[in-house]
């Protein structure tokens, strides 16, 4: 009964974002439906060492709809945002030149419950202790060299949205292998 009630009011509120034109936030988290938004930082250890089109090639294999992608530079108060959990470290300012190295390239990636998939995609933090099979595993010898950043949670991965995409690089567009990606039941 309660799921059915559910449904309904995802139902509602899907139809009141498409009736207003606010597309923009179905990308977002709502609590009604498993479909999320994440945020992945290919950093500049990605990008520097020429993995970018591999580590993006395991996103798309999975079945994950990217939805906004783009190259920038971070600034240092994008950094200092991104890492503020960090900033009583003493290896934060070492992080923070990590981080502007070079340019980063910025992933939103759309799926059902994609912020957890997406973070076992990328494996633990430390890439000597990650399992083989993910990206850090597979590609990083390092804690602070680990290829990759993705959001841990919806809060931030609705911050992180906003911090590093503007509303129009958000894209919204039909997945034409959501039919063979997930059954009705699972959207
Ligand atoms: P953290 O948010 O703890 O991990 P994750 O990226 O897995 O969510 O840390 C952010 C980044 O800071 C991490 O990817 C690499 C760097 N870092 C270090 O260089 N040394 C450390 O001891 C920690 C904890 C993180």
């Amino acid at each position: 009964m309660v799921i059915i009630w559910m449904r309904k009011i995802k139902k509602f509120t899907l139809e009141l974002i498409k009736e207003k034109n606010l597309q923009f936030l179905e990308s977002f988290s709502n609590s009604f439906s498993t479909m999320q938004v994440t945020v992945v930082l290919l950093k500049p250890s990605a990008v520097q060492r020429g993995i970018l089109g591999e580590v993006i090639t395991r996103f798309e294999k999975k079945g994950i709809q990217i939805v906004g992608m783009k190259m920038l530079c971070l600034t240092d108060e994008m950094v200092s945002e991104h890492y503020a959990h960090l900033a009583h470290k003493p290896f934060f300012g070492r992080i923070k030149e990590s981080m502007q190295a070079s340019p980063v390239v910025a992933m939103a990636l759309k799926g059902v419950d994609v912020i957890n998939v997406v973070r076992q995609l990328a494996g633990v933090t430390n890439g000597r202790e990650a399992a083989p099979g993910t990206i850090r595993g597979d590609y990083s010898m390092s804690v602070q060299e680990n290829i990759v950043h993705a959001s841990d949670s919806p809060e931030t991965a609705a911050l992180e949205l906003a911090r590093f995409f503007s509303e129009s690089e958000i894209f919204t567009y039909p997945h034409f292998l959501h039919p063979f990606t997930y059954a009705n039941d699972e959207l």
